[in-house]
């Protein structure tokens, strides 16, 4: 068990640098006050903090549009206070993950802006480049993920380019090998750097089809949803040859000092379970986690839940190792999703769940997303699709961290970059660690078990009961049985189970014998020794 890699039984955190902790006082987060805070990510028990990109950007996307890979935006600091991050990280047992963008950059990235000056720029193909339709219009109907045409018209050299994403953030060409080759160096960079793995943003866009065939409809389209989703992305993203880059990556971190496999690549994907999988790639040489982002949309129901439990192990290759996530910087959060009640169910179904799970800074003090007036909205993708929901203002909000005014994420006469929010200012860190029974000593208590388990951390999973609003599973590792059981309405609930309770998300029934039948409270989970009892 112990020579199994880390990423295999740790917990990994997302922080989001803007909203977590603010060090030099101009209300947005940045790296030395993540630095300040790291007490809190051991307190918790995680084994890893993933950063949201902290490189130089025009920050139109926040960062996700960066113009110079190897280095640290001003706003968050300097290469010296990563460095400074990373070491502090290490001694005290925290590794860290980068968000890696390989699938684009800003328009203002040198390399852009080369390829952009003219069609015979020694750049030129580090883009994708294509020239119009016979109308005149763009290329094919592939769109952008934040609504509109996926192309844009630049009219000094009459050619369109391609743009997954904004227009501010054109599409690099992968199957250009000078790209490739710059973006494994900046890789090495960051892993000589001491960086212990990365997450890979928008994984399924690097590769497009090299025919630029048109995107079928999709017919499950209906009026309300992003308009991206008219049509399904088919020959823009997801295609069958994306692992070959992915390989090239990898082979990166083996041969540049990680032949254990201790440095991971975590990658963002969202596509069907049956497609997902493939990411793990044929003799795993693909990613070790791709993002298994199902839960987010799946209804929150004991027979939905228990069938995707049971869909994705079932699909999971042999050498594939499950992952969990629950939310992040671009969905709702849980406690918005499910309420508060649930949250705390939720919390016991990520942490008992057999994978590695990503916490999203402050769902362990159960934050909830936070209303943006029309006139402070940031996101640019509500700013193009107002009014239909897609905003991601609301879930990256400052975390509270004490009573103090702007909540102690940046000091008093600053402006948070956006606003803190009245609930979750209730919910600061400080008095959560004072309640033995807060969102956040649940969230301690579990990492804690989970720990400790071997059923939980490395263990079996079976599903033993999932009908009337209860689910029930079996963990089980070697001489331990551990049950959880999730009452996932607010109606009291029973199941049939004998065992000791170990924890339950109330924080109040530790070491009850149950004999026949468990009866759970509204809103409630237990974890319990199976068997204990009989
Ligand atoms: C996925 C990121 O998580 C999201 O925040 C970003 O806007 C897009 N990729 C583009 O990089």
């Amino acid at each position: 068990m112990t020579s199994q890699p880390w990423w295999r039984r740790g917990v990994v955190y997302q922080v989001y640098p803007r909203s977590f902790a603010d060090g030099d006082g101009d209300g947005v987060g940045d790296l030395r006050g993540l630095r300040d805070r790291l007490e809190h990510l051991v307190w918790l028990g995680v084994d890893a903090v993933w950063l949201s990109p902290i490189y130089p950007s025009p920050m139109v996307d926040f960062g996700y549009d960066i113009t110079d890979h190897t280095a640290v935006d001003p706003l968050f600091g300097t290469l010296a206070d990563f460095d400074a991050l990373v070491a502090e990280a290490h001694r005290l047992g925290v590794r860290v993950l980068l968000d890696l963008i390989p699938n684009h950059t800003s328009s203002r990235h040198p390399w852009f802006v080369e390829a952009r000056a003219s069609r015979a720029s020694g750049k030129r193909d580090w883009y994708l480049w294509r020239d119009p339709a016979l109308d005149g219009g763009p290329p094919n109907n592939w769109r952008s993920v934040f609504g509109g045409p996926a192309w844009t018209l630049d009219e000094p050299t009459g050619q369109f380019y391609y743009h997954a994403y904004l227009p501010e953030q054109p599409d690099l060409n992968w199957r250009e090998p000078r790209v490739r080759e710059a973006m494994l160096d900046v890789l090495r960079f960051w892993l000589d750097r001491g960086v212990d793995g990365f997450r890979v943003d928008a994984l399924r866009h690097l590769l497009k089809d090299p025919e630029w065939r048109d995107n079928p409809p999709n017919p499950a389209f209906r009026p309300g949803m992003p308009p991206y989703d008219a049509l399904l992305p088919v020959r823009s993203a997801d295609g069958e040859d994306v692992l070959e880059p992915i390989a090239a990556i990898r082979r990166v971190l083996l041969e540049h000092g990680d032949p254990v496999e201790e440095r991971p690549l975590i990658g963002e994907l969202y596509v069907p379970i049956e497609r997902l999988v493939r990411y793990y790639g044929r003799d795993g040489r693909g990613v070790q986690l791709p993002s298994n982002m199902h839960l987010i949309a799946t209804p929150w129901e004991s027979e939905a839940i228990a069938a995707l439990v049971e869909r994705y192990e079932a699909a999971l290759p042999a050498h594939g190792w499950p992952n969990w996530v629950l939310g992040n910087h671009d969905r709702s959060r849980i406690a918005s999703r499910v309420g508060p009640a649930q949250a705390r169910v939720a919390a016991m179904l990520l942490l008992t769940l057999r994978g590695t799970p990503t916490l999203y800074y402050g769902d362990e003090l159960g934050m909830r997303d936070v209303p943006i007036p029309a006139e402070h909205v940031q996101d640019p993708y509500e700013r193009n699709l107002p009014g239909i929901g897609v905003g991601r203002d609301p879930e990256r909000t400052p975390m509270p961290w004490d009573a103090a005014p702007n909540a102690g994420f940046c000091p008093p006469g600053a402006c948070p970059w956006l606003p803190i929010g009245e609930d979750n200012a209730q919910r600061d860190v400080a008095a959560q660690r004072r309640d033995p029974r807060s969102m956040l000593a649940l969230h301690r208590r579990l990492l804690a078990m989970r720990r400790r388990s071997e059923a939980l951390a490395g263990g079996g999973y079976r599903t033993v009961a999932a009908g009337a609003g209860v689910l029930v599973y079996l963990r089980e590792g070697p001489g331990e049985q551990v049950l959880v059981a999730l009452n996932l309405t607010s109606a009291p609930g029973t199941a049939r189970l004998s065992g000791r309770v170990r924890l339950s998300t109330r924080l109040d029934r530790e070491g009850e014998r149950v004999v026949g039948e468990l009866r759970l409270r509204a809103d409630e989970g237990v974890v319990l020794e199976a068997g204990a009892a009989r």
